[in-house]
């Protein structure tokens, strides 16, 4: 079985959580900006002009699709390498993926999704 990770991240946090995946062999994956906010909806900030809020704001999302028996270790890597023990640190998801095509090659399923030296090839 296929999964996707999409974890939402801080934007600081991005080479802390790349160079945390690359080390367990985590190897293909995008990163999107985004904007959300989760359930405090934003932050209120005190400027000169008085109070505002801030309703949307800024994270990365990483996607990374991989097999299933790697998602928790990955899961574990992120959440070690992402947190600041505050609020607004993210929030992970998990989802089920039906296929995966490599272009070059015609490849499928976990053909595709190896890549050498990567999580699963140091394990077979
Ligand atoms: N339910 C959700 N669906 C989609 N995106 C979300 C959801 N919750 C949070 N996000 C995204 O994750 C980012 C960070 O969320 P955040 O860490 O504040 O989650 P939280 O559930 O409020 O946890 P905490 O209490 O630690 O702040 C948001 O800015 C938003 O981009
Ligand atoms: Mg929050």
């Amino acid at each position: 079985m296929t999964k996707k990770i999409e974890a939402i991240i801080r934007e600081e946090k991005l080479n802390d959580v790349k160079d945390a995946l690359r080390e367990i062999g985590i190897i293909g994956m995008n990163v999107y900006e985004v904007r959300g906010h989760g359930r405090q909806g934003g932050i209120t900030l005190a400027g000169r002009i008085g109070t505002y809020q801030i309703d949307m704001l800024p994270r990365l999302q990483l996607n990374i699709i991989l097999s299933d028996h790697n998602v928790e270790k990955t899961i574990e890597t992120i959440r070690r390498a992402a947190s600041t023990g505050r609020q607004g640190d993210g929030v992970i998801f998990i989802y089920p993926v039906d296929e995966v095509i490599r272009i070059r090659t015609g490849e499928r399923g976990k053909e595709a999704l190896t890549y050498e030296g990567d999580i699963d090839d140091r394990q077979s």
